[in-house]
């Protein structure tokens, strides 16, 4: 290939660690991307709009991922081997998106060796949208045999753990790397002396245990930023217990704003390697650092030309009563982001409440955190910026990172409900943040 029109490079070249960057260049009418990681070097390419070559040279990063949001996954020079993942509390699969575009950046298929979530309508989900071979609808913790004897640093498992399943378990042997993603509720509901002493009870330990069990050698867990105060010290016993089993571990606090991303959601992330060391999180966050992130208002461009469906719950607005819809028109005839007190419920008004909720977003700022709130203006500032409403599922996932041809299912066939969406939407990893855990994976193993 000719190399025509060096573009820019991103991230911080002179870091002494330095273990991966990523360039762009113009070639033809594909867009290449070129990502450095360690002594390996892949480039892929997206095809780009015809007169699009101007804003490709202005801002590559975006116009990749307009490629990616409107469904076109990167060539890669060439496919070289394949990626198997095992997914656990992979809920409608945010977390699998940014494992699904670096793998194919890398030329890896992918292939969802096994899925587990409780929810069985948002496993239908991402089945739907991703390879998936073995699809599993009930507790991790039943799938799985361990004890852990102490916590924190001092953690150890009592035996090796064991799985419980044949199916799952030969899925998950051939899996190169394992995401999960446990919900956090489970952190400050131990508050009885019993349930606290035993760790089997903390979703999160789940997750080594299953990959101890089944030798995977890469893990990617995600979380709340919280998790690090957490008062049974999950984080130090996962830590431990990865340690004791022969993991070198990474973990930190990844932001999608400053990964360019119009969103300012923050996630933790462990990730760890055997016999490997996983790049420093840190190392991969200044590699990957966009200085100026998109805003909220190019995140919504994506659906200028999109097909708004009336009758879709995607694009159905929620209809509000008629004291939020008020506050909602009053943010939009005086011309206001954050609503006055005047005009807060009486147990606001003493003014001690976020100003951002009830508030309108700012178009030309990344969208505040999507929660699974985003459909009432209570919750959140997620009024339209330009329209008398709330987000709607689609404007919210786009936010999040689902393209927009990503298919919300259930299992029966029938539209989700609009709770349903709201919930996986509102619970999902933002793409590039699933993205650049799976890099510090992958950067310093070979598959
Ligand atoms: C934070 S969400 C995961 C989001 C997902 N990683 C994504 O990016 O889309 C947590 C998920 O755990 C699931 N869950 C909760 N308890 C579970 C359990 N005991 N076993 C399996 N799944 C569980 C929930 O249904 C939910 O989908």
């Amino acid at each position: 290939m000719t190399v025509s029109n060096p573009l820019q490079t991103l991230g911080n070249q002179h870091l002494g660690d330095l273990q991966a960057d990523q360039s762009f260049y113009l070639d033809a009418d594909r867009l290449v991307r070129r990502l450095r990681l360690g002594s390996r070097v892949v480039e892929s390419s997206v095809k780009v709009h015809p007169g699009d070559e101007r804003t490709a040279q202005l801002d590559p990063l975006g116009v990749w991922w307009t490629a990616y949001l409107e469904g076109q996954l990167p060539s890669p020079a060439e496919v070289t081997d394949r990626l198997s993942v095992a997914d656990l509390f992979c809920g409608s699969g945010g977390l699998a998106l940014g494992t699904r575009l670096l793998a194919a950046e890398m030329g890896l298929s992918l292939v969802n060796e096994v899925i587990v979530d409780s929810d069985a309508d948002a496993t239908a989900t991402l089945a739907a949208n991703h390879d998936v071979r073995v699809r599993r609808t009930e507790s991790v913790t039943s799938l799985v045999d361990f004890r852990v004897r102490g916590s924190g640093h001092n953690a150890e498992f009592t035996y090796r753990p064991e799985l419980l399943d044949d199916q799952v378990a030969t899925a998950a042997q051939r899996a190169d790397m394992l995401t999960a993603g446990p919900p956090c509720q489970g952190h400050s509901n131990l508050n009885n002396r019993s349930r606290r002493s035993d760790m089997r009870n903390h979703l999160m330990l789940t997750v080594p245990a299953f990959a101890v069990a089944a030798g995977i050698e890469r893990i990617v867990i995600e979380n709340v930023p919280a998790v690090v105060h957490d008062d049974a010290s999950v984080i130090a016993t996962t830590k431990a217990l990865l340690a004791s089993a022969g993991y070198r571990v990474t973990d930190g606090v990844l932001a999608s704003d400053k990964l360019g991303w119009p969103q300012t959601r923050r996630r933790y992330f462990m990730v760890a390697c055997l016999n490997a060391e996983p790049t420093p999180l840190d190392t991969v966050a200044s590699c990957l650092a966009d200085e100026k992130p998109r805003t909220l208002e190019w995140a919504l461009s994506h659906l200028d030309n999109w097909p708004i469906d009336d009758t879709d719950p995607m694009d159905q607005p929620t209809e509000h009563n008629q004291e939020n819809q008020r506050r909602i028109d009053w943010l939009f005839d005086n011309n206001e982001y954050d609503l006055a007190l005047s005009e807060r419920p009486e147990c606001h008004k003493d003014g001690t409440s976020y100003t951002s909720v009830y508030g309108r977003m700012r178009p030309d700022e990344p969208a505040p955190t999507i929660t699974t709130g985003f459909t009432t203006p209570g919750r959140g500032r997620f009024v339209h910026p330009t329209n008398r409403r709330t987000l709607t599922p689609r404007e919210a996932a786009l936010i999040q990172g689902f393209p927009l041809d990503y298919r919300f299912i259930t299992e029966s066939g029938s539209s989700p409900s609009r709770t349903q969406l709201a919930k996986w939407i509102g619970d999902a990893v933002p793409m590039p943040l699933g993205y650049a855990a799976a890099l510090s994976a992958l950067a310093a193993t070979s598959i």
